[in-house]
């Protein structure tokens, strides 16, 4: 008894209680139906809709499953994966930073229209490691990279759903500066196919898992010939020798790289150090507007220009984070998008 026709959350008592000792299967069954899904950042329709439950009994019953013996199951291996089970569905109930490693689906447009789906694993978070999750700006800028490689010339690249031109070697390098679990730098491989690479870099505690996500992905990289590498790059650290003029890349793309007074110095040095000085160099940068931070993007965009580069194109647009806010509900983002040239160019 565990659906209900008119959309009402159901009760726990809907659920198989305890003391009528139900079967292993049951509630293997009832525990998959627990399961939460995790968000994708994407539409509601997209998501997988479950049956709801009234959530603070659902914790209390899934403790009480922890807590029981289940001596009436014939085996401790069938205990063993109950337990599991109800152990995992109270640590998704906990809020993310609680949740165990996941990983997501991301369903990226194309300029035809079409989607490319990107699957990106992520571990369980510590307070420290933010690159460790995929946040809400990556996916909105993932989301509009196509657009930027119809409106900037030097992007017109081969499209990889319409095999159309396939070059030899890339014409485009770009950078991407706190990838996190990837999402931008695999997204804009996708869309660039031959004729684009981009390395992928953040700190060294982030690599491991930026590079797994990279291998998870390499059956759509494959079929669409994308140049993709990973490895750390530092911000605070101005490399000696700077790098040449044929070290330097042509795009820098960064999301959510704004959360301590140092970033907009460092960040904004690294672009200086590592952007082609031609007509065709582009920084992509996606900022969430969080009021603590605010000071960091004024400072950031003051920088910017002080060093000579202009905005080209820009814009504001809002999406859903998957931290839950004080009503249990996601919480809206409103984010800032900017596409950068050189100024003297523009
Ligand atoms: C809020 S996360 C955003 C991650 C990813 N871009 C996204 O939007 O999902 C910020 C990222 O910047 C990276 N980062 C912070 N300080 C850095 C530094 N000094 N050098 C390189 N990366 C840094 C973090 O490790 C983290 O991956």
């Amino acid at each position: 008894m565990i659906t209900a026709d008119n959309g009402e959350p159901l009760h726990v008592l809907d659920l198989p209680q305890l003391y009528m000792k139900p079967s292993s299967q049951d509630l293997l069954k009832v525990l998959e139906i627990l399961t939460v899904q995790p968000k994708t950042f994407g539409s509601v329709a997209r998501d997988v809709v479950k049956p709801s439950f009234q959530s603070a009994e659902v914790s209390r019953y899934l403790t009480s499953i922890i807590s029981s013996s289940l001596a009436w199951f014939d085996s401790d291996e069938l205990r063993e994966v109950v337990w599991d089970a109800a152990a995992a569905r109270l640590s998704e109930r906990a809020g993310r930073t609680a949740m165990p490693a996941l990983s997501r689906v991301f369903n990226i447009p194309t300029s035809s229209g079409e989607e490319f789906a990107l699957t990106l694993h992520e571990p369980s978070l510590t307070a420290d490691n933010l690159g460790m999750k995929t946040w809400v700006s990556s996916y909105l800028l993932s989301r509009r990279l196509h657009s930027l490689f119809d409106s900037v010339p030097e992007l017109v690249l081969s499209d990889h759903t319409s095999n159309n031109t396939v070059m030899e070697k890339p014409s485009i390098r770009a950078l991407e500066l706190g990838s996190g679990t990837g999402l931008v730098g695999l997204s804009f491989a996708i869309l660039g196919g031959a004729a684009a690479s981009i390395y992928l870099t953040d700190l060294p505690a982030i690599v491991p898992n930026l590079a797994h996500n990279v291998t998870l992905n390499s059956d759509i990289l494959l079929k669409s010939n994308a140049e993709v590498n990973t490895g750390v790059l530092d911000w605070s650290v101005v490399p000696q020798p700077a790098p040449t003029k044929e070290e330097r890349y042509t795009v820098i793309l960064a999301a959510d790289p704004l959360y301590s007074p140092d970033h907009p110095k460092w960040l904004v040095q690294t672009v200086e150090t590592w952007l082609s000085r031609g007509l065709d160099a582009r920084v992509v940068v996606e900022l969430p507007l969080r009021d603590a931070y605010l000071p960091q993007v004024r400072e950031f965009r003051q920088r910017m220009e002080d060093i000579g580069l202009a905005i080209v194109e820009e814009g504001k647009e809002s999406g859903y984070d998957d931290w839950e806010g004080a009503d249990g509900g996601s919480v809206e983002v409103h984010c800032w998008w900017s596409v950068w040239g050189w100024s003297e160019q523009l």
